[in-house]
């Protein structure tokens, strides 16, 4: 396994923040330098494109969405995660590349495989080593959301084929992937994210 990059993943009211944010205080209390980061965002190109995407003012097309997600993430990885990784620090992530095939590939129909190859030449090989899927049921994981933004106000048929995009991809590469389902309290689901990391690195 390459070097420690993880993402969190899932689909609305998962709870990926708050886990990420929980497990980036457990490895820092051993002593590893954690280098958290958002999408879309963690860049100042990175945020007036987030301004873009979830604004309620703004439609942008399906395609406009996508590739707009892959620029702001092209910046993050030169600007922030490629040279993290570089200088040895670990880099814990809220959403990456994996939640674009899943809501633009799968949710909005563009295609996984499309929509990762419009992605992968901005990122040089800055990719995630480690994908931490928090799975909820979609109708769950919206009443649990609090506030909405353009892409989380789908609805449920939305976040259902976001959810089957997030599942074949995880089938599809088992190696990169870690399901954990949040029918327990948080503590455990932290606590079963951090060991999953911590038998890889
Ligand atoms: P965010 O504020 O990060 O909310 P969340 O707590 O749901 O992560 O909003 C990001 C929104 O953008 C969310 O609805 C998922 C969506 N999104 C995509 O559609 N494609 C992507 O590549 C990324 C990173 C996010």
């Amino acid at each position: 396994m390459n070097r420690p990059y993880v993402a969190f993943e899932g689909i609305e009211g998962a709870g990926k923040s708050t886990v990420a944010q929980r497990v980036g205080v457990r490895l820092e209390a051993d002593g590893v330098r954690v280098v958290r980061v958002r999408e879309p965002g963690g860049t100042p190109v990175g945020e007036a494109i987030r301004q873009i995407l979830l604004s309620h003012e703004l439609a942008p097309e399906p395609w406009t969405e996508a590739l707009l997600f892959a620029a702001a993430r092209a910046q993050l990885a030169a600007e922030v995660v490629g040279p993290a990784l570089e200088d040895g620090a670990w880099v814990v992530s809220d959403r990456s590349v994996y939640s674009s095939l899943a809501y633009q590939g799968a949710g909005r129909g563009l295609g996984i495989q499309k929509v990762r190859s419009v992605n992968e030449p901005g990122l040089l090989g800055v990719w995630p080593s480690l994908v931490v899927l928090l799975a909820v049921d979609p109708g769950e994981g919206l009443a649990r959301q609090e506030v909405g933004d353009r892409i989380g106000d789908e609805g449920v048929d939305f976040q259902r084929a976001v959810a089957e995009g997030f599942t074949q991809t995880a089938a599809a590469e088992p190696d990169r992937f870690v399901t954990i389902n949040t029918h327990m309290p948080l503590d455990e689901v932290v606590e079963t994210a951090y060991r999953e990391i911590r038998i890889r690195w």
